[in-house]
């Protein structure tokens, strides 16, 4: 059973284009992903609740795995996970990339094959890399020269441990200015102008504890064009064959990162991965070809274009108050569960669902519930003009950086995390309750 779709005014209201792809109408304004109404969720896990789309999950890992065949596929955990997010990569054959002990445990107790997992971090804890050598990670991102010495130690004269080290090729990309990394001026990574990358190789290639399978870059996230990773990978290929002629090695390996941007909102456009795929080879192959190199196998390393849109956050609506030129509407989440608006000037497109409005569209800005004026969801976006207080609003392409973002603002408390998948619903993450915040506080 589907309901009809709408024409005219309300037409871009009800553009389902950056939704899960399983998202079906339903009668009554309501919607299904994975099989499951929206509306049902609400009812049986309450809101705020997070709804992730377990196929839609490992659909982007299958076309990841068919657009680059030859590649070892990442997912970035920091995107979001837990240990359901962990299996599915899993058996989708994709590897993780993790950046704390916290999340490498977490892999490896639901039981991730650590030689699989790479650690990156600008600045790892003795925890960080004792958690790494101890659980046998594939591969650690050296990021700082002063690493490099401390790492060889913790690994111990006997032991070798693979490890790449992570190039700022010198190329600005990436949706906003605090997520673009590939230019020097920024904390992560070593320079390839000022000559740090090549220093910081030539002091790995001397440590006999650490084995340099390759060269790591990572430009920037949510980046929607194709020429940025082309000029990285050219200028990386440049500084593998000027390793090459110093030190004669040459290596196995390069990995490009992640940073593949998706489409928050209709109309907007995501990076083509196939042909990202088709122009990154073709451009390292012929690289490699003009360096006189082996051409490396490559690595990338995707969170968001994984996981952002398989993920639906469910607000109820709690107030609803018109004010001099805006019409502002709140609901019972926020910055606490989604403090990306606040941080990047990120622009979601929330959506009525569970009810039925013929009313005209108006200008709506949707706000959280916490105690600041930036607490705001989505500014100046279409709303039915009757939105009142125990509606729901649901808000499509939430799966990535969000909830692995959330905090505790105000003791709010964090959502649950609901998988859909075939017409069933299951929790994966319960919802952060007051008990969870009085155990640990402990202080008297
Ligand atoms: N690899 C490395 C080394 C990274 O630092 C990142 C993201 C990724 C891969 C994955 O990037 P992705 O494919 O997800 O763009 N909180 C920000 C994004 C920060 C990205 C940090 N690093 C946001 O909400 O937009």
């Amino acid at each position: 059973m589907s309901a009809p779709v709408l024409t005219g005014p309300s037409a871009e209201l009800d553009d389902l284009s950056v939704w899960p792809a399983s998202t079906a109408r339903l009668p009554g304004g309501n919607l299904s992903v994975g099989g499951v109404s929206l509306t049902d969720v609400a009812e049986r896990f309450e809101t705020p609740a997070y709804v992730l789309d377990e196929g839609e999950v490992r659909a982007r890992c299958r076309t990841y795995r068919a657009v680059f065949p030859d590649a070892d596929v990442l997912y970035a955990a920091k995107a979001f996970l837990s240990r359901a997010m962990v299996r599915w990569i899993d058996e989708e054959g994709l590897g993780l990339d993790t950046c704390s002990a916290g999340e490498l445990e977490l892999a490896v107790m639901a039981g991730f094959p650590a030689a699989r997992i790479v650690l990156h971090g600008n600045a790892k804890s003795p925890r960080d890399i004792e958690t790494a050598l101890r659980l046998g990670v594939g591969r650690i991102v050296v990021d700082s020269p002063s690493e490099i010495a401390r790492l060889a130690a913790q690994v111990g004269s006997g032991g070798r441990q693979k490890v790449m080290v992570r190039v700022v090729p010198g190329v600005s990309a990436g949706g906003h200015e605090k997520i673009r990394t590939g230019t020097d001026g920024q904390k992560f990574g070593l320079s390839l102008t000022d000559g740090s990358a090549q220093h910081a190789i030539a002091r790995v290639l001397g440590q006999p504890q650490l084995e340099l399978t390759g060269l790591h870059c990572h430009i920037g996230s949510q980046i929607t064009d194709v020429k940025p990773y082309l000029v990285a990978v050219r200028r990386m290929v440049g500084l593998m064959a000027r390793i090459k002629e110093s030190h004669g090695v040459t290596f196995p390996e390069l990995d490009m990162g992640g940073g593949h941007g998706v489409a928050y909102r209709a109309g907007e456009s995501a990076l083509d991965l196939t042909a990202l795929a088709r122009r990154l080879n073709g451009k390292l192959s012929a690289s490699c070809a003009a360096a006189g190199l082996p051409v490396p196998r490559l690595v990338i390393e995707p969170g968001r274009a994984v996981a952002a849109p398989a993920g639906v956050a469910v607000y109820r609506v709690l107030a609803v108050k018109p004010t001099g030129s805006t019409m502002f509407v709140a609901v019972d989440g926020g910055m606490s569960d989604n403090p990306r608006p606040a941080l990047y000037g990120a622009r979601y497109a929330p959506r009525l669902i569970g009810r039925s409005t013929t009313a005209e569209p108006v200008a709506t800005t949707v706000v959280g519930r916490h105690c600041e004026a930036g607490d705001i969801l989505a500014a100046d976006v279409l709303l039915p003009g009757d939105v009142r207080p125990g509606d729901l609003l649901a808000v499509p392409v939430s799966g990535a950086y969000q909830l692995s973002m959330a905090s505790d603002y105000n003791l709010v408390g964090r959502p649950p995390v609901v998988a859909v998948h075939d017409g069933s619903a299951r929790l994966l993450v319960r919802r952060e309750t007051q008990e969870d915040f009085r155990r640990r506080d402990i202080g008297a």
